[in-house]
């Protein structure tokens, strides 16, 4: 307890965290309002967003505590527990994703996955912009995959419109500000919780170069001399 009697904030999110997820927000942004428009500026913050992927997959694994998919990923019976507690104006005590909104960051990360790699193999109707490995398929089939790549955004807008509206929900429901934590990456509970278990930087540092190292690898079509 501090001073003042309030609880002390507890550390949940790690650094590395939550400047993935920010960097990701923005850089969708940026493939949203370049797409069609600034292709070469469109394919260099896609292959950013490729480069966050590959990290935030590898941080699931190998990240702090709370980033890793082990510790946030319930079955049907703990969701279904949860969600029916969402009625509820009591601020939930997890320190990380609740089991619901776990499965939207597991929906959001997948969707998001199959959204760069259908723009990889895409061509635009007039063949003149497309993707590092479009030389891969022919024109049809890369035609194909620009469609996909489009009718993925929209799975994707609504699975980030949702995500928007959860947070608000959150924010004037229950009264909880998880926009805040993943900003500071701490926040107050009102009971003792678990707080963050950090990753040893070295697993920070092997995971920036593999995800910069397939990010390039990917922009080159993986042709590649030495
Ligand atoms: C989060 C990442 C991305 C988002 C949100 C995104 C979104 C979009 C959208 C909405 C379009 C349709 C534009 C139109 O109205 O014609 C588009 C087109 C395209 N994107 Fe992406 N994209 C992303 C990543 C990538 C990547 C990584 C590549 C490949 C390097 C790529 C290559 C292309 C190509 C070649 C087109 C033109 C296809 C066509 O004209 O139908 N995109 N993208
Ligand atoms: C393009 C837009 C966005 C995408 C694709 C996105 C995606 C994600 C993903 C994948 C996570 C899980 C984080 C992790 O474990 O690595 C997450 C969490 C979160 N996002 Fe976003 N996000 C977007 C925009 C935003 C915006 C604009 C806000 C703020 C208004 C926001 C607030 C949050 C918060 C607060 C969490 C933590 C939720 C929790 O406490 O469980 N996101 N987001």
């Amino acid at each position: 307890m501090s001073a003042t009697d309030q609880p002390a904030p507890t550390r949940l999110w790690d650094g590395p965290t939550r400047l993935v997820h920010w960097s990701m927000a923005i850089l969708i942004v940026v493939s949203w309002l370049t797409a069609g428009k600034q292709m070469d500026v469109h394919r260099l913050s896609g292959y950013a967003v490729i480069g966050l992927l590959v990290f935030r997959l590898w941080w699931g694994v190998a990240g702090g505590s709370t980033a890793r998919f082990a510790s946030f990923i319930k079955g049907p019976g703990a969701t279904l527990a949860y969600a029916k507690t969402l009625g509820s104006r009591e601020a939930g005590e997890t320190p990380g994703h609740n089991p619901l909104g776990a499965w939207s960051v597991v929906a959001m990360l997948l969707v998001l996955i199959v959204q760069v790699s259908l723009g990889l193999f895409a061509v635009d109707i007039d063949g003149i912009e497309s993707g590092p490995l479009s030389d891969k398929v022919d024109f049809d089939t890369g035609r194909a995959f620009a469609e996909g790549h489009e009718l993925s955004f929209r799975v994707l807008q609504g699975l980030i419109g949702l995500h928007l509206v959860a947070i608000a929900y959150y924010r004037f429901w229950k009264r909880e500000n998880l926009v805040a934590a993943m900003v500071t990456g701490r926040r107050v509970f009102a009971h003792a919780v678990t707080p963050l278990k950090t990753a040893p930087v070295w697993r920070l540092a092997l995971g920036v170069i593999v995800a910069a190292a397939f990010a390039y690898a990917v922009a080159k079509g993986f042709r590649i001399k030495f």
